[in-house]
């Protein structure tokens, strides 16, 4: 979680240095004030309520302001504290990133000071307190500043008593929202503090459509909105608010708009990323002749780019892309020559050339995934050489890969992913690219090889290599000089071993070596690596024992994938307390008698897998009976809520080909055979184990009635096993449930009413049990047909008649386990989807993940890609 972790810290850092940040003008004299007892004994009283702790605050310049304030001395040369310079009252105190932990009691002393006009407490730990109401008492502020302080729950509609104030700033960070709005609180605050000019709520649940009101706050410069679950229509009013510099509406899918006729207007960034807003460009958008930043990514815009954007040469950052924009952006691109971020992937452009934009010299970052060019990459981006990112993934590129390439010194970046380049290629070239940090290859024609290079470079700042599919025979001995690397895919390529050096390289995150030809045993020395996170070893010959120290030689471990290999024997005895196992794969193995006693953990510890999401160990040879212990081990699996669950769109995937959609994708599993694809949004809530598959294997006893508990549950495959009993009717709980298989087993008794009651159940084979009685016949059950029960001589019902009449019904003995037609037809890919959620760490950095966190922290403020790079890699 290193990588989440550092990565919110970036999304804070930059929020602070943001242009969202107020700076504030006030001068003071030098004469010291005297400072009235009674203030300086509220201050006190303040800070004796906190503790000084440095994981409170994530600015690394933040310090401790309130350390150095004692009784002793006068409090308005505190640090932090101004008075003022008559009345010598408080009136400004500034404790951002102080490192103050501890809870805002509801009375704070802080209150007393009733004069204060400036009140800036951001980037500390409130632990979670909510924000006292006694907020409305301090009615001289002119700027709040509550900012990323973990403050939850609801703001106060006090708040709006403040009528004086000029900003205010609740925001939080990327990945949870912890403060609500209510909309009546929002539009008091809108009639009562008419002169705000900053209104920043990012991360601040509002959930609600916006009041058109906002249009009455004439004096707003920068209204920030990201993340704030609205919905409704955009009040397209406030696009023509005459002092409007910033508007942010990121992230808010729901929220609907397009964009009006503009006069010309003060606005410098306008940011509607990923919401609903459609439409054409209007050809007037050539009238905003300050806009810096034009960012619509992931809305819903068609049409060509108007050419009167090319009158807009004060621009430094275009990003179009995940829309559906047509025709050729050359006319309207060409002679911005400053440019210096663009991003126009993923929309339907027809180009007859990009050889323009090798024009625009200034370029640090540059998108055209899936642009159609059907060319070599053009000489002219030897130009370029300010790049820092190149993406080009899908494009249609041909030819080989340029050597003046490696003259572009500053890349840190480069995505040549899924295209048509071809050709021999040393790999030590790339080291010449001092800066490269990033770099993907996969899925093209090239046939990579390491080359001879004698002297070992150590300087490579490379951490994420990905070669899928690259016609590797062997391992590149580059990456044995790569001290950084954590991110390794070797996918899909005809190696058929790992060097033992391999497992030296303890900054390893991630693993991935499916789809080759591995051979031999898994060597013990792979648990050297400590910070592996995803380890991907599926789909190749390895035989032997998987070694006993898999499952508890590392923390970070969240995802091991052992299936389609020829492993025996015991899967791994022991597994850490407090695992941070999500996925654990071993499907296709020869594995046996491990299963009963074996996940369970060793002694009398319990062993949990909290994070558990999915446990796939169908095709095997397991057998003993199903530990009621163990599902109860399996924690994660009970927190649920329906609404976390959200069933978003549909998808396919070809595992080879390039992945690519508008959507971050972290990750896909397959758990079948054919056809069926899941796609789950909004995973930073989605903590709850979705899928239990252990067909095929010969697990004995019944199915215990505690299953009812994993209320996540979406698949449940117990197919193909010896399971007697009845079916538990605490089924019926599982209320997410999609897919449940229980075929081919000896199960009894009659089939509980209460699975009927399943709402989204879509599949369910009780195919050759031993069942008795009545079929329920509610409407889910209707949807069922006859394969779905065939094979139980005690069942009855109307789905059951449909098939006699057909064509009798088989009879148990003429199943065969590698019928797979009647068993379990569903394919299940699971693609696990979100910002800042658990999976991210594993997989994160493979394919549209990276440049989405570029685009995240693209430049609002000039922090150049490879500052960012550092900062998000940085570790802690
Ligand atoms: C108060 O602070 C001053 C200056 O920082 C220091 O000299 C003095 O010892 C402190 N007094 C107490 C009681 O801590
Ligand atoms: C933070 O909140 C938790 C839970 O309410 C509490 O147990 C803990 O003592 C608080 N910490 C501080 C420093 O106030
Ligand atoms: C709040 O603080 C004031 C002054 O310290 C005190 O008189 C009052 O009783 C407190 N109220 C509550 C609810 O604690
Ligand atoms: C508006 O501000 C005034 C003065 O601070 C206050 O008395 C009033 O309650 C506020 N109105 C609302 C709706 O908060
Ligand atoms: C605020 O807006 C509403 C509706 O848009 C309008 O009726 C009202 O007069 C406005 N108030 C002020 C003070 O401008
Ligand atoms: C660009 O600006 C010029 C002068 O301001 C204007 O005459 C011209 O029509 C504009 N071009 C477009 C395409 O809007
Ligand atoms: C781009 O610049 C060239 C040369 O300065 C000019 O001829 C052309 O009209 C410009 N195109 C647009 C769309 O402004
Ligand atoms: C690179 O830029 C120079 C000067 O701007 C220009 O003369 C040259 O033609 C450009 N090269 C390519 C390949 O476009
Ligand atoms: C992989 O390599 C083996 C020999 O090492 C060769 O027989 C086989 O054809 C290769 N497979 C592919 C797909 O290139
Ligand atoms: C099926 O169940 C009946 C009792 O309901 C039992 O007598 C019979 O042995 C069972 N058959 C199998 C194959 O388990």
């Amino acid at each position: 979680m290193v990588f989440v972790r550092s990565l919110a810290l970036l999304l804070k850092f930059l929020f602070l240095y943001s242009l969202f940040t107020f700076t504030f003008t006030t001068c003071f004299p030098q004469i010291q004030p005297k400072c009235h007892q009674y203030e300086s004994h509220a201050l006190l009283q303040f800070k004796e309520g906190f503790v000084i702790n440095n994981l409170a605050s994530d600015d690394l310049l933040g310090y401790p302001k309130t350390s150095s304030w004692n009784s002793s001395t006068d409090c308005c040369s505190w640090d932090g504290i101004k008075c003022h310079e008559h009345t010598d009252h408080v009136i400004h105190i500034d404790l951002s990133s102080s490192q103050l932990y501890g809870t805002m009691d509801a009375n704070s002393s802080l209150f007393r000071l009733v004069h204060l006009r400036v009140l800036d407490l951001s980037d500390n730990d409130f632990n979670y307190s909510q924000i006292p109401s006694k907020i409305g008492e301090l009615s001289q502020l002119k700027h709040l500043n509550l900012s990323l302080s973990f403050f939850s729950g609801e703001i106060p509609p006090q708040v709006s008593q403040l009528s004086k104030l000029l900003s205010l700033d609740l925001g939080f960070r990327a990945t949870d929202n912890l403060l609500q709005l209510k909309l009546s609180s929002l539009k008091s605050i809108i009639q009562n503090s008419t002169k705000l000019e900053t209104l920043h709520l990012s991360h601040v649940t509002i959930s609600s459509t916006l009041p058109d009101t906002l249009t009455n706050l004439t004096s707003l410069k920068a209204l920030s909105l990201y993340n704030s679950e609205l919905y409704g229509e955009f009040p397209v009013g406030v696009f023509h608010l005459p002092n409007l510099e910033l508007l942010d509406l990121r992230y808010n899918p729901n929220l609907n708009g397009s964009l009006p006729e503009f006069q010309s207007s003060s606005l410098t960034r306008l940011a509607l990323d990923h919401t609903g807003f459609s439409g054409a460009l209007p050809v007037s958008i050539g009238k905003l002749n300050s806009l810096v930043i034009l960012s619509i990514p992931e809305c819903h815009f068609f049409g060509n780019i108007p050419t009167s954007l090319g009158n807009l040469t004060q621009l430094r950052g275009i990003y179009l892309d995940n829309n559906k924009f047509r025709g050729d952006p050359s006319a309207s691109l060409a002679n911005i020559t400053q440019l210096s971020m663009l991003s126009v992937a993923w929309n339907e452009f027809t180009i007859e050339t990009i050889s323009w934009v090798g024009k625009l010299s200034s370029l640090t970052s540059l998108d055209i995934s899936s642009v159609n060019i059907g060319s070599d990459i053009p000489l002219s981006f030897a130009n370029l050489t300010q790049l820092e990112l190149l993406g080009a993934t899908n494009s249609n590129i041909k030819g080989e890969i340029p050597s003046w390439i490696m003259n572009l010194a500053n890349l840190a970046y480069l995505s040549l992913r899924s295209n048509f380049l071809h050709g021999k290629l040393e790999l030590d070239t790339f080291l010449n690219l001092k800066k490269l940090v990033f770099l993907d290859l996969s899925f093209n024609k090239l046939s990579l090889y390491s080359g001879k290079s004698s002297s070992h470079r150590t300087d490579s700042q490379i951490r994420v290599l990905q070669l899928a599919s690259c016609n590797l025979v062997e391992i590149p001995t580059f990456i044995r000089d790569m001290p950084d690397l954590e991110f390794l895919m070797l996918s899909n390529n005809n190696m058929t071993l790992l060097p033992n050096w391999l497992w030296k390289k303890a900054s390893l995150i991630s693993l991935l070596v499916s789809h080759n030809s591995l051979t031999g045993e898994i060597p013990p020395s792979i648990c050297n690596l400590k910070s592996l996170v995803t380890l991907d070893l599926s789909i190749n010959n390895l035989s032997g024992n998987i070694p006993s120290c898999l499952g508890n030689f590392s923390q970070s471990l969240e995802n091991i994938m052992l299936k389609g290999n020829k492993l025996s024997g015991l899967i791994p005895q022991t597994y850490m307390i407090g695992s941070s196992l999500q996925m654990i794969d071993f499907n296709n193995n020869n594995l046996n008698n491990a299963f009963h006693g074996d996940i369970r953990c060793s002694g009398n510890m319990t062993c949990t897998f909290p994070k558990l999401h999915i446990i796939d160990l169908s095709h095997n040879e397991f057998s003993g009976s199903f530990p009621s212990e163990m599902i109860q081990g399996w924690k994660t699996m009970k927190t649920t809520n329906t609404s976390q669950l959200q069933y978003e769109s549909y998808s396919t995937l070809n595992s080879a080909g390039p992945i690519h959609t508008t959507q971050n994708m972290f990750y896909t599993f397959t758990m079948s055979n054919k056809g069926f694809a899941r796609v789950y949004e909004k995973l930073q809530n989605f903590y709850s184990l979705i899928a239990i598959d252990i067909s095929s294997n010969k697990i004995s006893g019944e199915i215990p009635h505690v299953i009812g508990e994993l209320k996540g549950l979406v698949l449940l495959n117990l197919s193909n096993n010896h399971l007697i009993g009845s079916i538990p009717s605490s089924l019926g709980n599982l209320s997410n449930l999609e897919a449940l298989d229980l075929s081919l087993n000896s199960l009894s008794g009659k089939i509980p009413q209460q699975l009927a009651e399943i709402t989204f159940l879509e599949y369910l084979n009780v195919s050759f049990n031993n069942l008795t009685g009545p079929i329920p016949q509610n409407n889910q059950f209707s949807t069922f047909k006859d394969d779905s029960f065939e094979g139980n001589q005690g069942l009855y019902g109307d789905q059951l008649l449909k098939k006699c009449i057909d064509h009798g019904g088989p009879s148990t003995s003429d199943v065969d386990d590698d019928d797979s037609e009647s068993f379990f037809e569903l394919d299940w890919t699971v693609l696990l989807i979100g910002y800042g959620g658990g999976l991210v760490a594993g997989f994160a950095l493979g394919n549209t993940y990276f440049p989405q966190v570029f685009e995240w922290c693209r430049d609002y403020l000039g922090v150049s890609f490879t500052l960012f790079l550092n900062k998000i890699f940085k570790r802690h």
